[in-house]
């Protein structure tokens, strides 16, 4: 969900709609916006987009001060009273909300025995029945009700807060769910994602759990849950608007795509060390001593952070031959691990907010793991959290299905994997290896980019009609099959399925027929053979072949093949995705998908 608060002499309504537009991406079920003049307080709110909410909204609204939100529904279905802001009986306190209240049902239960009426499903409405409550209970300041209110809950929440009756100011809280301050020129802006912020102003205060602000248009105030005063400084943030911008392109998906190449070479830029063919990971806060000692690695993240943590973990053992795994984040929480002093644990996550991994995150550090992040999003949650690790340098990613950040986390878990190998059993001559096809890697990603969409685009449209497949891989080409088939599913819906090449006889194998094409990962390593005994295993059933291949392949095997150019091969599960998501574009394309915001899902899952 997108939380986003202004506080000015300006209009708030534009501002507050063309924030949304920028968070919409967060979530896209529902949105609304209240504004406060004149002591009415005008709320407008529907299961629309921000695009249909900017006509509900209207031309004609002076109000300096406004809240507004973009919902991806947890309690209570995506309808129009579902839709945030919340109100208290009275309409007096407008209240949106990121987050889950876990005790939503005693709070409303309680509620309701008092004579409250809920008008809408969802927990956050509990809030501002609460927040109301205090204040006739003769709370001084929205501050104070906020506060007393906030003590009464338990989960996780970031909310900004509007009083009709007192309009001079808003109140906003965090705890688990991001809030950030945009400092401006005699106004106050709040938000839950930086992307809202940029165009007005570059100047922030990013909130830490179990902190409150009440901002005024002239300044702002931070304390505590238990109202001691928190004095932060702003800091000055290196992201502008321009970095939002689709620059010409009908996408965000395509345009992160094409930025691979500048992507991945930040990700590298002054991190590979020539002259001792290894890499430089100083955020790591590891000495070679500390490096030696880790036994085991094992990266946690949830979808495709999960899936990149797989591909980084068989780098890890191929390259220092240390044993290495990936698990859901999701799955790891709440299994009660074993969690083993000599293991490294890598959480994974573009937006370092999801709650899951943020979870596994806790978990460790209860437990005396030692974790570090993989994370693109600087100040993010799950990046403080760790306290150390290496960030992804991907640039903000707004298209829901990850592209940019996805490869950032491939490239630097190879990074990873050398700077292991190299403490141990990894050759000066194999650490050259890999830190020149590193160094060649935004060339070769280039070169697919530009030579290869136009030919996956006619290969996407030949197989349009397929309503199932396939996406095989092998050891190496495993993981990619697996976040192949996510990119397709994500934003196509049509039904992909990865399997490992060797298992497809063991079963799958028996739906093979000519409506269903298997996407199968070929590199030219020491498991060629195999991989063609695999295709030959599916043309003998009938079932088409896509190959996405750097080798030669015999004549007439494949029906459509999506080329890669030739890299190390520890580095091809790098390579091999870019024409995997290209595929997955064009097929969505093919079908008219709405391919920035497809349905279901959405950017970041701040709630478990
Ligand atoms: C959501 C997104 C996925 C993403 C996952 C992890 O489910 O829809 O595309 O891979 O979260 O996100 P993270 O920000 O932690 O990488």
């Amino acid at each position: 969900c997108g939380i986003v608060g202004y506080i000015g002499k300006r209009e708030a309504a534009p501002i507050l709609l063309e924030g949304l537009q920028r968070l919409e991406y967060r979530g896209y079920d529902s949105a609304g916006v209240a504004l406060a003049h004149r002591g009415r307080l005008r709320v407008t709110k529907a299961a629309v987009r921000v695009g249909e909410l900017r006509t509900l909204v209207g031309e004609d609204n002076p109000a300096p001060v406004g809240i507004a939100h973009t919902r991806w529904a947890t309690h209570g279905e995506p309808t129009d009273v579902n839709a945030h802001p919340h109100l208290d009986a009275e309409g007096r306190i407008a209240v949106v909300h990121n987050g889950i209240i876990e005790n939503a049902e005693q709070l409303r239960a309680k509620l309701i025995a008092s004579g409250v009426e809920f008008a809408s499903d969802t927990d956050t409405e509990a809030l501002a029945h609460l927040i109301a409550a205090r204040l006739r209970d003769g709370a001084e300041t929205l501050e104070d009700a906020v506060r007393g209110a906030l003590h009464q809950v338990e989960g996780a929440y970031g909310i900004v807060v509007l009083d009709v009756k007192n309009p001079g100011e808003i109140v906003v809280a965090r705890n688990g769910s991001p809030i950030v301050l945009g400092i401006g020129d005699g106004e106050m802006f709040v938000a839950s994602d930086l992307a809202a912020l940029v165009r007005h102003t570059q100047r922030v205060v990013y909130l830490d759990d179990g902190e409150l602000a009440t901002l005024k248009a002239g300044d702002y105030r931070t304390s505590t849950l238990q109202a001691k005063r928190t004095d932060k400084t702003p800091t000055e943030v290196e992201l502008s608007d321009e970095d939002y911008q689709l620059d010409g392109y009908a996408d965000y998906m395509r345009k992160e795509i094409g930025e691979q190449p500048e992507a991945v070479r930040r990700a590298l830029r002054g991190r590979l060390d020539e002259r001792f063919s290894t890499a430089r990971l100083g955020g790591l806060r590891l000495d070679p001593r500390e490096l030696r000692s880790i036994r085991r690695v094992k990266f946690l993240g949830c979808g495709s952070a999960y899936y990149a943590g797989q591909i980084g973990a068989g780098l890890v053992e191929e390259l220092a031959r240390l044993p290495a795994d990936a698990e859901p984040a999701s799955e790891f929480r709440y299994r009660n691990p074993v969690v083993d002093p000599e293991t490294l644990y890598v959480a994974v996550s573009q937006s370092g907010e999801t709650a899951d991994t943020l979870a596994a995150v806790q978990e460790l550090s209860r437990k005396g793991g030692r974790v570090i992040g993989a994370v693109n999003a600087v100040a993010s949650a799950i990046a403080r959290e760790c306290g150390s690790g290496v960030f992804l340098h991907a640039g903000p990613e707004v298209s829901v299905a990850s592209t940019k950040a996805v490869t950032n986390m491939n490239t630097t878990f190879a990074m990873l994997a050398l700077l292991l190998g190299r403490v141990r059993d990894l050759s000066v001559a194999d650490g050259r290896r890999i830190v020149e096809g590193l160094d060649a890697l935004p060339d070769h990603i280039e070169e697919v980019v530009r030579t290869q969409d136009e030919p996956i685009a006619e290969v996407a449209r030949k197989f349009a009609e397929a309503r199932h497949m396939f996406f095989v891989g092998r050891v190496r080409g495993w993981p990619v099959a697996r976040e192949g088939a996510q990119k397709l599913k994500e934003i196509s819906y049509v039904h992909a399925e990865a399997y490992q090449a060797g298992e497809l006889k063991h079963g799958p194998i028996a739906l093979i027929d000519p409506s269903m094409p298997s996407v199968v990962i070929v590199p030219d390593d020491e498991l060629l053979v195999k991989n063609i005994g695999t295709m030959e295993q599916i043309k003998a059933r009938g079932g088409p072949v896509i190959a996405v291949t750097n080798a030669q392949l015999p004549e007439g095997l494949a029906d459509a093949e999506l080329r890669v150019p030739r890299t190390e091969p520890e580095l091809d599960p790098i390579l091999f995705g870019i024409p995997l998501q290209l595929l997955a574009y064009h097929l969505a394309t093919a079908l008219g998908r709405d391919i920035d915001k497809p349905r279901n899902l959405a950017k970041s899952v701040t709630v478990e």
